[in-house]
């Protein structure tokens, strides 16, 4: 029997959460996942699409499909890499965990997707504080497939790339568009609200929360305004930023940002809660159950 991969853990301190980084990539070890990890897949697999039903927008769920992921095993990256490469030309790429961020910029330049290779513990089935792979496959890889949002995840790469060598402040803003898009984003549908972040999908409560709690504002995507916005990575969001189409999200983000991250640095941050008077309002959340300090 083939030994269980190491992975390299993750530490809690006093201080917190603190993330490793590592920077190689890792080919799936596949034959060593043991039949609890199947079975964690298994488990998260089904729950979700069950949930995403009339949550999900149609291009994910669309574009899972065609993966045809199953709740019979793990994927094997290799066979989501087959589909990929006729379709968008991305890559999947095993990794360990977290990345430093220009390789993860570079990885996504380069229309390679980073997917961490270990799934979560049956105890951390609901709730674990860093990305694994159910989180990177099942909430990450269907919209690669979508040749807009692709294409999207692409420039947000080379943007990150640029705003590397700005400076810490533009990655900042940078990284707030991640957050409240890639993530954390929802989107405007003909039958409704519907989600299309990758943080949402992969989890349950969110998926309900983001939709049908009162809590939470809904309000229109701005480009500046997401950039000044500070965000949760410990609750769920206060808010959510609303797109109209993956059209939209790209032709906001085409112009170049040099002069935006200029003219923001002297803007104050916003607290992942509070409303503008500028914000094209969806839904004013009653702010029920918010912790008041936490906003990274
Ligand atoms: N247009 C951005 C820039 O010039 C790059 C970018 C595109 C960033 C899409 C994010 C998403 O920096
Ligand atoms: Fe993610």
């Amino acid at each position: 029997m083939s030994q269980a991969p190491r992975r390299v853990e993750s530490l809690q301190t006093d201080k917190g959460y603190v993330p490793v980084y590592t920077t190689e990539i890792v080919e799936q070890p596949w034959a060593s996942y043991a039949p609890a990890d199947h079975q964690t897949w298994a488990t998260l697999f089904r729950r979700q699409r069950e949930i995403l039903k009339g949550r999900a927008c149609r291009e994910f769920i669309e574009n899972q499909e065609r993966f045809h992921m199953s709740p019979d095993a793990i994927p094997r990256f290799d066979d989501l890499n087959e589909v990929l490469a006729r379709t968008t030309g991305w890559q999947l790429v095993g990794v360990e965990g977290l990345l430093p961020e220009l390789t993860f910029f570079d990885h996504l330049a380069n229309r390679r997707f980073p997917v961490t290779w270990w799934i979560r513990r049956p105890e951390q089935i609901d709730y674990i504080a860093e990305p694994d792979l159910f989180h990177d496959l099942f909430g990450h890889v269907p919209l690669l497939l979508n040749p807009v949002f692709a294409d999207y995840m692409e420039a947000y790469g080379k943007g990150g790339v640029k705003a590397h060598g700005i400076g810490a402040e533009a990655l900042v803003n940078l990284t707030r568009l991640y957050w409240y898009t890639v993530e954390f984003g929802l989107i405007r549908q003909d039958d409704g609200l519907r989600i299309y972040g990758a943080g949402i999908v992969s989890s349950k409560g969110e998926s309900i929360h983001s939709l049908e709690s009162a809590a939470p504002n809904r309000i229109g995507f701005d480009l500046e305004r997401i950039m000044r916005t500070r965000y949760r990575i410990d609750t769920y969001q206060k808010t959510y930023h609303v797109i109209d189409s993956f059209e939209q999200l790209m032709e906001a983000t085409r112009p170049d940002f040099t002069p935006i991250y200029a003219h923001l640095a002297d803007q104050p941050s916003i607290p992942a809660g509070d409303l503008l008077p500028s914000d094209r309002v969806l839904q004013r959340g009653t702010g029920e159950g918010w912790l008041q300090d936490g906003d990274v």
